[in-house]
């Protein structure tokens, strides 16, 4: 049966999931603090570039509305947060977001008199639904979690830029609730998806989100360890990585080496985990050592860089990308920012181009040429492959020098020297 559901915060998470129920037949409300973004969503217009969701948004416009008023809870059956959960300097999560939502969520309930279930999508440190949200919530509402108002924790596992895919097509669904009137609901809302559902308690998706996320960045700081051995032993680190990957037990997904890991979950959650696992006194030998690799990675592009070309004053270096990964405007921990950062330190000119996030690289760095065209990029002493977008591929790098951060194998074909960070 499909239902009325709300969602709050309107990043990424939340629009997607929002237009994915509306496809299988939910009516949807987004509720954001940002009205400009309010504006634009009830315009069919998506704030920001995530492939296949404008699409989604205008095709089910009939099913969706947007507003910044918490009071449309009252018509509606299911609430999801799906706030940001940022870093504070000093790694820790910060739930400011987080905790207002549930606050003003927990308003509202206090004047409904029916079940309504308020589902946790943001991503939170084990323990904090149960003992930060749900207390908020009680306090609020006057009421009681299970009784009154349902509570779940459905944590997400969607990639930027092919969110809308991950969504429809997720390996499984989380579903995490301490009562069976909510799982089964939650089970109930997926069903149209036909996916796989794992059942478990709350505090247990808090965890598995978590892992799963420093799992993955573990693979990858792993592969780039073992990549910079091979370029020393002049070892392909793909070939090693798909020979690894057809053990099932290890699979193939993951170990693509190069500068690193870098967008607006893996950096922030793996601080978050070390930062919470400081305060709870527990180890966190491996998540920390994956955070350093990770640092030291993107820089190995100056030193291969620095082969070739030994003093970088006044030499300019075209940049081709500056999104953490391909098909995303989003520059959050992208591996661009240390390495622009360590060219400017060098005195180096730089010349950057990328299709879709100029304009976000723009805010921090004022400073450096911006192309119009990856080829105007091309025209420099060197060039660096940061991010492999598909349009690369077709460049002519003849004549160039060509550090590759990301295999972009279609390069080597024609620069005259080429060299990728860990093959
Ligand atoms: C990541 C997870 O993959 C999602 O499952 C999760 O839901 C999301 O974080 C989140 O917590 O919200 P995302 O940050 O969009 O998704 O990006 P990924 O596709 O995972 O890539 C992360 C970084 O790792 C990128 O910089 C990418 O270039 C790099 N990467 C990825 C590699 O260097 N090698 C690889 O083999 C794979």
């Amino acid at each position: 049966m499909s239902k009325n559901i709300v969602i709050i915060g309107t990043g990424y998470v939340g629009l997607v999931t929002g237009a994915c129920f509306a496809k299988v037949g939910n009516t949807i409300t987004f509720v954001d603090i940002d009205k400009e973004k309010i504006d634009m969503i009830n315009k069919g217009v998506v704030p920001f570039y995530e492939p296949g969701l404008d699409n989604l948004l205008s095709s089910y416009r009939g099913k969706i509305n947007a507003t910044v008023d918490y009071k449309v809870i009252k018509d509606n059956d299911i609430t999801f947060v799906c706030v940001g959960t940022p870093s504070k300097d000093d790694g820790s999560i910060d739930l400011i977001h987080v905790k207002q939502a549930v606050e003003n969520i927990g308003g509202i309930l206090k004047e409904i008199n029916r079940w309504h279930h308020v589902v946790i999508k943001s991503t939170v440190l084990p323990g904090t639904t149960e003992k930060i949200l749900l207390p908020i919530l009680e306090k609020k509402s006057g009421k009681n979690a299970t009784m009154d108002f349902g509570l779940s924790m459905n944590p997400e596992f969607l990639r930027e830029g092919t969110a809308v895919y991950d969504f429809l097509n997720a390996d499984r669904i989380v579903i995490g609730a301490n009562d069976e009137r909510s799982a089964d609901e939650l089970v109930n809302l997926y069903k149209s998806f036909s996916l796989k559902i794992f059942k478990t308690s709350i505090t247990t998706a808090e965890m598995i989100k978590y892992a799963s996320n420093a799992f993955l960045a573990t693979k990858i700081s792993f592969v780039n360890e073992i990549g910079n051995m091979c370029k020393k032993l002049g070892i392909d680190a793909y070939e090693v990585a798909d020979g690894m990957g057809l053990d099932k037990r290890i699979g193939r997904a993951f170990l693509d080496s190069g500068i690193g890991w870098g967008g607006s979950c893996f950096p922030k959650d793996l601080d978050a985990l070390i930062s919470w696992a400081k305060m709870i006194g527990e180890e966190h030998r491996i998540i920390s050592s994956v955070v350093e690799v990770n640092k030291r990675q993107p820089l190995k592009m100056i030193d291969l860089l620095k082969k070739h070309v030994p003093n970088l004053n006044g030499k300019t270096i075209g940049v081709l990308g500056l999104a953490f990964k391909p098909n995303t405007d989003d520059i959050r921990g992208s591996r661009a920012v240390p390495v622009v950062n360590q060219l400017l330190k060098e005195k180096a000119v730089v010349k950057a181009f990328d299709p879709k996030a100029m304009e976000n690289f723009k805010k921090m760095f004022l400073q450096i040429k911006y192309c119009s065209s990856a080829e105007e990029a091309l025209d420099s002493d060197a060039v660096l492959v940061l991010t492999k977008w598909e349009e690369f591929k077709k460049l002519d790098f003849t004549g160039k020098i060509v550090i590759d951060g990301r295999r972009l194998l279609e390069a080597k074909k024609t620069a005259r020297i080429y060299e990728g960070v860990c093959w």
